[in-house]
């Protein structure tokens, strides 16, 4: 059997020592080019989940291997590295930069990672225009709406073809329509590029558009349903 493209054992987290911990034991794996959904009651931990795969937070125990490599034994540097190279997250809150256009925002991974500026620009307008933003490039995010501003998180994530795809409840402020059209792009990002993807939703039309629905009850990732 091929190692898994994402895999954690026994992960941690942590936050207050006069509470339960919000991770406990997490043990997961995720194959390349497999999509799978994880829903659970607000609070049970999922952000917290996200964030420690994606090394935004550090876990207080256990693996996390993303490839192969152990993602807890590298430094905070090596760890921006990596998540700028290899990981694209939307997040819950959009953390769409204000005062950069909607070109530069979507562009950001692309100008980190030192993609020449014309293939840059062609990239961040293809993109828009997959997520329904074309034209919008010269915009700044206090001009859009909250869907339009999650569809400008969404196409950041993507447009360095990420091998692992985050995303922290993405489609929360979108109407149902563009709700199924974001969420199938990225159900087509994942397959189209062998990487893999964790969706976050509470939504159960959202988790069907995914391989494996989970729910997660913050001890564990208890299986729901297979498409
Ligand atoms: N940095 C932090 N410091 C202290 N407590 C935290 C921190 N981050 C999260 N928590 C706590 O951990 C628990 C899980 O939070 P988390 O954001 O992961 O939940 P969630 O499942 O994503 O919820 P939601 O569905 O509402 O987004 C909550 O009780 C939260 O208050
Ligand atoms: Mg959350």
């Amino acid at each position: 059997m091929t190692a898994p493209l994402l895999a954690l054992e026994r992960v941690a987290r942590r936050f207050r020592p006069d509470r339960p911990p919000v991770l406990e034991d997490l043990s997961f794996a995720l194959a390349a080019g497999e999509y799978v959904a994880i829903m659970g009651e607000s609070g049970v931990g999922k952000s917290t989940l996200l964030n420690v795969i994606a090394g935004l937070d550090r876990p207080d125990g256990g693996s996390i291997r993303l490839d192969g490599e152990e993602l807890t034994a590298l430094d905070d540097d090596a760890l921006t590295l990596l998540r700028r190279r290899a990981m694209g997250f939307v997040f819950q809150a959009f953390h769409v930069l204000p005062y950069l256009t909607v070109a530069r925002n979507v562009g950001l991974p692309l100008a980190l990672n030192g993609c020449p500026s014309g293939e840059a620009e062609a990239r961040v307008a293809a993109m828009l225009a997959e997520v329904g933003l074309e034209g919008s490039g010269p915009r700044l995010p206090r001009e859009l709406s909250g869907g339009e501003l999650q569809r400008v998180a969404i196409a950041r994530a993507l447009v360095h073809r990420p091998r692992l795809l985050l995303a922290d409840e993405p489609t929360g402020n979108l109407d149902p329509r563009t709700a199924a059209q974001v969420l199938a792009l990225l159900r087509a990002q994942v397959k189209g590029h062998g990487g893999g993807g964790l969706l976050i939703t509470h939504s159960r039309a959202a988790a069907a558009t995914a391989d494996r629905v989970y729910e997660f009850d913050g001890r564990g990732l208890r299986a729901l349903a297979d498409r």
